[in-house]
């Protein structure tokens, strides 16, 4: 039956000559009320989307797959605690998902696994038709990319990239100010990932968070596999958090696009420091010489003639802050210092407080379900970024951040490594969507339900 089905759906698309937006054949077919989600993946990500899907009328996670039992253990027991049926379990080994993948009354499946795995799991995914929403970032090679265009255009499964800050309220709130052109024609960008991550790059194999300075296989959660990546690439390894709002903001896949990329980076120090001064300078962790900056900065220049600078900043002590700034020929909004200028309104060369600004332009979305986002996880914006998956799959059409996004935003990992190495030699951007980014209407994200 189900190569049957996939042969249909390929022979479809091959048949009517797309090579995109698959979504325009399955739009007429049938909404559904209630759909069925796999999860693999329950670590702390997995676990928070867990509970967000199990406060749904509209979701039966129907199975869940961790090679961790103790991650199994405590997610049944969230199911059962929330009253919902026992799902299937997977997990005895690191294959193991491919047979959750087999059952066929899924609709859907979240891949929260480290980074390594996310493109080879939904792309398998994909090819056993289940929707799946992939946690940032998607993919860590140019190949991993196309692969995951590739097979989304073969398969006609869509994926969405889960990149729950393009939900944020003031986030949300800035993007309906540059739809209504208070910033004027956009100019400039400025993002990243600035979030100091010692504490969780390194730990004690005991708590994810906290004490310790080991990684790999004596660390738990994400030192277990995230502190590698450290060790061994200069790059920016989670550009999304950052260009994935500022993406919606300029349209890109959707009348603009990525062009090109410059990189540099610091020195490393951070890890290094860190590990001595909490666990000894003969800690065998102090001997190891970590490949990636401290602070990694690339410029990517777009099609329409804008500039976005976009930070990585994970192993220096600092608060955090995704250093947003949105400017164009009126105005500009800055995260830092929450302020905002707009030229005939504000007071001339003074700031205003950003948050009257931010109240007026508050998103209808954040309007009308702001109440039952708190307490969904990142002030709310995990409660949206759930719903816009479940609304996609339910309505069967393209998510508002789709494979072209992914594959856009995850390339900047790779082609910030090649740049770097390069002495900062600019890197050009794939167009993923071959060409279609010029008739490609941008997405709406001003609808009634996500
Ligand atoms: N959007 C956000 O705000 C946000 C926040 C945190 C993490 N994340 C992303 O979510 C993902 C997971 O991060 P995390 O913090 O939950 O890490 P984690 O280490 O806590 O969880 C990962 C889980 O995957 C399991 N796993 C590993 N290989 C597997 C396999 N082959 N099959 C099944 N299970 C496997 C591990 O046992 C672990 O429980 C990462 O991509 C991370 O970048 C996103």
């Amino acid at each position: 039956m189900k190569s049957r089905r996939t042969f249909i759906r390929n022979s479809t698309l091959a048949g009517a000559g797309l090579s995109i937006a698959p979504n325009i054949i399955f739009a007429n077919r049938s909404q559904k009320s209630m759909v069925s989600i796999g999860l693999i993946g329950v670590g702390l990500r997995g676990t928070n989307h867990l509970n967000n899907l199990i406060a749904r009328e509209d979701v039966s996670v129907e199975a869940i797959c961790d090679i961790d039992e103790a991650r199994i253990k405590l997610n049944l027991d969230l199911i059962e605690k929330a009253g919902k049926r026992k799902p299937a379990v997977f997990g005895k080994d690191v294959y193991d998902y491919k047979n959750l993948l087999d059952m066929e009354q899924l609709d859907a499946v979240i891949i929260a696994t480290p980074w390594l795995w996310h493109a080879r799991m939904a792309k398998d995914a994909m090819r056993a038709g289940k929707y799946a929403g992939v946690e940032v970032s998607a993919a860590n090679t140019l190949e991993e990319c196309w692969d995951l265009v590739n097979v989304h255009e073969q398969t006609g499964t869509h994926l969405m990239i889960l990149e729950n800050v393009n939900y944020r309220r003031d986030v949300m709130a800035v993007l309906n100010m540059v739809r209504d052109n208070v910033f004027g024609e956009l100019m400039h960008f400025r993002c990243g990932y600035q979030h100091d991550l010692r504490f969780v790059k390194l730990n004690d194999g005991i708590s994810a968070y906290g004490k310790g300075v080991e990684f790999g296989e004596k660390g738990i959660s994400e030192a277990r596999w995230r502190t590698q990546h450290s060790l061994l690439r200069n790059a920016d390894v989670y550009p999304t958090h950052g260009v994935g709002p500022i993406a919606t903001m300029c349209n890109i896949n959707r009348g603009n696009r990525f062009v090109s990329m410059t990189s540099h980076s610091t020195k490393s120090r951070g890890l290094h420091n860190y590990i001595v001064e909490n666990g000894g300078p003969d800690h065998p962790n102090a001997k190891l010489d970590f490949k990636m900056g401290d602070v990694i900065t690339s410029t990517i220049e777009t099609a329409n003639g804008e500039t976005i600078i976009v930070t990585h900043d994970t192993s220096l002590p600092r608060p955090y802050s995704l250093g947003f700034r949105v400017q164009g020929t009126k105005g500009l909004w800055e995260v830092d210092c929450n302020r905002i200028y707009v030229e005939g309104v504000s007071k001339p060369h003074q700031w205003d407080d950003a948050d009257p600004w931010l109240k007026k332009y508050d998103h209808p979305l954040w309007v009308k379900y702001g109440e039952q986002a708190t307490g969904a996880g990142h002030g709310g914006m995990d409660f949206f970024v759930i719903q816009a998956f479940v609304e996609s799959v339910k309505q069967k059409v393209a998510p508002p951040m789709d494979v072209y996004d992914a594959a856009a935003w995850s390339v900047i990992t790779p082609l910030s490594e090649l740049s770097i190495e390069n002495n900062g030699a600019p890197q050009d951007f794939p167009d993923f969507t071959r060409g279609l980014w010029l008739k490609r209407a941008p997405y709406n994200w001003i609808k009634d339900t996500y």
